[in-house]
């Protein structure tokens, strides 16, 4: 195996160049084409940073109408589709439905499959990311068993996505815009992060030449388990844990350090940032704000403030470099506007979403585009004899 490089986790390795996005984790900087997270919070909107990162370029305004125009005359779901929902069980987790139902989107919209056709990828782009919100809000209302809504276009897409997500078919549902701007603030945050695990399986699996929806799809999917995108879930149920056991965090905190049961602190850590995480910093400068006007549970941003604050002392996660990461305070925030748990990793799949786009079609007009293929190092059995021969 000659050349062999053993690199598990791929700690090391570089599998791809990208102009999309930057991060700097020993100083805790974060770019997208350039531009800081800080200043995109500050000025920017989902939908504008979703351009940003597919095109490069930060759109003119009648670039972003247009934009802004082609998502929305595409949020209609084919009827057909609609079916797709009643055929999964009233319990099921909105990620694997969502996961299946992207899936099925390369069943309903065959013109738009070809990696290697621009219009094509255009179509599927827009189709994506018009369709995506709607599909994550269809998954809830399925499991809530109530009726979907058809999307209402005078909204834009994060609007549209609170309307069908919490809106009752026989009520005109109030929208209350400081919510649609935390909820917007929260995607531009999550829309990308270069080469983690969701991305790096959207590519490998595009790399095969395998369609827009199909890669998106396993993107999802990888976002599922706790250690990457399921982590905001995770540390909502962690607090919890704390609150009706009625543990200290300091009792908490030496359970994490025994490695007790493999105890981690969730929302912690991050295989890139040794230093804190910034979309956390920003997240906690809204948190407080966003709670303190929703009304959100005050004795669990308690315990998640102590825990961040015994953690950032403590020889245990200083030696480590364990700082908060974007997953510590979204989930309080999530809760406190309404969503269900079981939506929060479904919400970090749709601010991800415009960052797998960007990363799949980087690669498909890279001319150098080569399928991803690892290597191992055996280290099983020799040769040996089949019994009886
Ligand atoms: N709590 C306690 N100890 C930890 C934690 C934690 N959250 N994270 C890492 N460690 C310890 C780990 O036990 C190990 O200690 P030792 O050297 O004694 O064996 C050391 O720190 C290094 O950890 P690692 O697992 O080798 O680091 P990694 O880069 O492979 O893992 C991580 C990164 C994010 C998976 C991990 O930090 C973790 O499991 N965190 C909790 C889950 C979480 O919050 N995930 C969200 C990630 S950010 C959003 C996203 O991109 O999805």
């Amino acid at each position: 195996t000659g050349n062999v490089t053993y690199d598990p986790g791929f700690m090391n390795t570089a599998a791809t160049k990208s102009e999309i996005t930057y991060i700097d984790g020993d100083a805790g900087i974060l770019r997208y084409r350039g531009y800081p997270i800080e200043q995109l919070a500050q000025k920017s909107s989902f939908l504008e940073t979703s351009y940003l990162l597919i095109y490069g370029e930060l759109p003119t305004t009648a670039e972003l109408e247009a934009f802004d125009e082609k998502i929305r005359r595409h949020t209609l779901l084919h009827e057909e589709l609609k079916g797709f929902f009643g055929g999964f069980p009233r319990e099921a987790h909105p990620m694997p439905v969502l996961s299946s139902a992207v899936s099925a989107l390369s069943t309903w919209y065959q013109d738009s499959l070809d990696p290697f056709d621009e219009e094509q990828v255009e179509l599927s782009t827009i189709r994506l990311l018009a369709k995506m919100p709607v599909i994550a809000a269809y998954a809830h209302k399925k499991s809530v068993g109530q009726a979907l809504l058809y999307p209402d276009n005078s909204h834009n897409l994060v609007e549209n996505f609170m309307r069908l997500t919490f809106g009752i078919a026989a009520e005109p549902y109030d929208m209350d815009p400081d919510l649609v701007k935390a909820l917007d603030l929260l995607l531009i945050l999550h829309a990308d992060h270069e080469q983690n695990c969701s991305t790096a399986t959207v590519r490998l699996v595009g790399s095969s030449n395998a369609n827009m929806f199909a890669s998106v799809s396993a993107g999802i999917n990888a976002l599922f388990g706790p250690a990457h995108g399921g982590a905001n879930e995770a540390v909502l149920k962690m607090l919890r844990h704390i609150q009706s056991e009625g543990i200290s965090p300091e009792e908490y905190m030496e359970k994490v350090k025994r490695k007790e049961d493999g105890v981690r602190l969730m929302g912690f850590g991050h295989r890139v940032y040794k230093n804190y995480d910034p979309r956390a910093k920003l997240i906690k400068e809204t948190a407080h704000e966003i709670l303190g006007k929703l009304g959100g549970n005050d004795e669990l941003l308690d315990i998640a403030m102590r825990l961040e604050e015994k953690a950032l002392a403590d020889d245990y996660f200083i030696e480590r470099k364990l700082y908060p990461n974007v997953d510590f305070y979204t989930g309080l925030i999530y809760k406190a506007m309404g969503f269900p748990e079981q939506m929060f990793t479904v919400l970090f799949a749709i601010g991800r979403l415009p960052g797998w786009i960007a990363q799949w079609r980087e690669m498909m007009t890279d001319p150098k585009l080569k399928i991803g293929r690892p290597r191992q190092l055996y280290v099983g059995h020799a040769e040996r004899t089949y019994p009886g021969l």
